[in-house]
C-alpha cells in the first residue's frame, strides 16, 4: 500500500481513539481530572442537553425517594455526582418536610449549576467538591443514597459503591443507575451491562433490590442495605 494510505488510516483510527476517550466515554479512562474537567466545560449547556422531564423526575426519583424515608423525622439524602442537582431539585419539587440533602461532585462547574438551582431552598441543601471514591461523611449518616448516570465515569465504581454504602445507615435506600444497552460495551472495565449491578449488590449483602429500564441508556436500581 502507498504510504499515503497508511498515514490516512493511522490518521482515521486516532480520531477515532480520540472520540472515544473524549466524546463517547467522557474523559473517565483518562483519569478523574480530565472528566471532572470536560463537565466543568459542559455545565453551562448540561441542563439544556439533557432537556429532562419534569413529570418523569417525580415519578422516577422524587416520588419513590421520598416514599423510602420517613419525612415525619429528620433524614438525610446524599446525592453523589449530583451534577446540576437534579435529584435535589426533584425531592424539591415534589415537596418534603424534615428532609436535609447533600450533593458531593468533582465539577465545580456542575456544582455552581447545582447552587444557583438550590438558591430558593438553600437553608436545607448543601453542596461539596468532593471525589465519590472518597466521600468527606462519617459511616452510617445517611437515610438515603442516590447517584445517577455516574457510575460508568469513575475510574472505580466498586470502591465509589463501597464508600457509598459506608456513609448509608443500615436499613437505608441506595439508588444507582447502571449504564446498559450499546454504549456499555465502550465502557470496557467498568460495571456497565445488565444485571452487573445487581449482582454485585446482592453479593455485597444488599437486600430488595429492584431494577427497571430507565431512559434509554440505563436500568435504574434500588436497594436497601
Ligand atoms: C452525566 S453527569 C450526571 C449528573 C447527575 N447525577 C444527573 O443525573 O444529572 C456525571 C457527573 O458525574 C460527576 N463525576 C464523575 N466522576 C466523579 C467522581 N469520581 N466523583 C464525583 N463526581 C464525579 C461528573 O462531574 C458529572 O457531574
Amino acid at each position: 500500500m502507498p504510504p499515503l494510505v497508511w498515514y490516512f488510516i493511522g490518521l482515521v483510527l486516532f480520531a477515532a481513539i480520540v472520540y472515544w476517550l473524549v466524546v463517547m466515554t467522557e474523559g473517565t479512562y483518562l483519569g478523574t481530572r480530565p472528566v471532572a474537567w470536560l463537565y466543568d466545560l459542559a455545565a453551562p449547556r448540561y441542563d439544556r442537553i439533557k432537556a429532562v422531564q419534569y413529570v418523569y423526575e417525580l415519578r422516577y426519583i422524587g416520588i419513590p425517594l421520598l416514599e423510602a424515608v420517613d419525612d415525619s423525622r429528620e433524614w438525610k439524602l446524599l446525592d453523589v455526582a449530583t451534577g446540576t442537582g437534579r435529584v435535589l431539585s426533584a425531592l424539591e419539587d415534589v415537596g418534603y418536610s424534615n428532609g436535609r440533602l447533600y450533593g458531593v461532585d468533582r465539577s465545580l462547574g456542575m456544582l455552581n449549576g447545582a447552587i444557583l438551582r438550590a438558591k430558593q431552598y438553600e437553608h436545607r441543601t448543601e453542596y461539596a467538591q468532593q471525589d465519590a471514591m472518597h466521600l468527606g461523611f462519617a459511616n452510617g449518616v445517611f437515610d438515603c443514597v442516590s447517584c445517577l448516570e455516574a457510575l460508568e465515569f469513575m475510574q472505580h465504581p466498586k470502591q465509589a459503591i463501597q464508600e457509598m454504602l459506608r456513609v448509608l445507615k443500615p436499613g437505608g435506600t441506595l439508588l444507582l443507575t447502571n449504564r446498559v444497552g450499546f454504549d456499555s460495551w465502550f465502557f470496557p472495565g467498568r460495571m456497565s451491562k445488565r444485571g452487573r449491578l445487581e449482582t454485585y449488590l446482592q453479593a455485597e449483602g444488599l437486600g430488595n433490590i429492584r431494577s427497571m429500564r430507565w431512559q434509554i441508556d440505563y436500568d435504574i436500581v434500588w436497594a436497601r442495605k
